[in-house]
């Protein structure tokens, strides 16, 4: 269903109107479920405009994949739920409480939220377990003993513990991007965001990275991920997004929306996959 920017309120419900004047409740006045609620998101870059009237709820323990072509906005829509770009309009709520209020406080936010990028950006100058306790000792003030505690724990569950002295350089992208991973959730977030983890990873590398993400999700991590590689979205997600025009464009579970999608732009966006090899399995 192809949703358009008309919106309504009825009775304290609010409602998304689709193309054939249908009503979609998209939640209650004033109330607001999921970890994350984007609602009529807006982002304009020097006249382009990126995201249009975007809409899009993430339960908790909810997987969300979201794909479409190369300069859609995943990565704009990660960026603007984490506080790293402004919106022009539109709100976002995490847990319920309104993050782009011109007062929230976006350090208190990001406390909640893990990013992980394409690029590892682990601190090459700090070994392993100082690159995983920096934020937990400086912002969330935990002390050493605690933060390094909980550091080694994850990195044993991540079959790294025997790396934790090492430095960045001396592991391979798939052990580095692990640890940025592991650095992200030592903080217990909330709510994951992962931008392309795996697209700088050699192929023989990429399982392992797939391989934590699954345990995650089997954990009940609430995550946010932005993804080129089908197969990926096809394997953790419980709901595949396909952004265009700015838009969620359609959405379903990811074999309805993989194989058999309702909207000739998703067909379009998933043959040129396939021509690339990204189809996945
Ligand atoms: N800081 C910025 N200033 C100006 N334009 C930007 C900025 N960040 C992103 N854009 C533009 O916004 C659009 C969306 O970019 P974005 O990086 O969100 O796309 P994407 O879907 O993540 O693409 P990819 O699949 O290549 O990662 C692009 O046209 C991009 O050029
Ligand atoms: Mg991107």
């Amino acid at each position: 269903m192809k949703l358009v920017s008309r919106r309504t309120v009825e009775n304290g419900h609010k409602f998304i109107i689709d193309a054939n004047g249908r009503g979609l409740a998209v939640g209650r006045v004033g109330v607001v479920s999921g970890v994350l609620r984007v609602a009529g998101v807006r982002k304009v870059f020097r006249g382009n405009v990126v995201l249009d009237d975007l809409w899009l709820e993430v339960g908790e323990h909810e997987v969300v994949v979201l794909i479409g072509a190369s300069g859609s906005g995943k990565s704009t829509l990660l960026r603007c739920v984490n506080l790293l770009e402004s919106i022009d309009d539109g709100t976002i709520h995490l847990d319920g409480v309104d993050i782009t209020e011109p007062g929230a406080d976006a350090d208190e936010v990001r406390k909640k939220i893990g990013l992980v990028f394409q690029s590892f950006n682990l601190f090459p100058h700090l070994s392993v377990l100082d690159n995983i306790t920096l934020a937990p000792r400086r912002v969330h003030r935990l002390d050493r003993a605690t933060a390094e505690a909980k550091a080694l724990a994850l990195l044993q569950k991540v079959g790294l513990a025997e790396r934790a002295r090492d430095y960045p350089d001396r592991l391979s992208g798939g052990q580095q991007q692990r640890v940025a991973i592991v650095r992200a959730l030592v903080n217990e977030p909330r709510l994951m965001l992962l931008d392309e983890v795996t697209s700088a990873l050699d192929p023989e590398l990429v399982g392992e990275v797939l391989a934590l993400i699954r345990s995650l999700k089997a954990d009940g991590m609430t995550m946010l991920i932005a993804t080129h590689e089908m197969g990926f979205a096809r394997q953790v997600a419980d709901r595949v997004c396909f952004l265009h025009n700015g838009q969620i464009l359609e959405e379903g579970p990811p074999h309805r929306v993989l194989d058999d999608p309702t909207e000739p732009r998703t067909r379009q966006f998933l043959r040129l996959m396939e021509s690339s090899g990204r189809l996945g399995g």
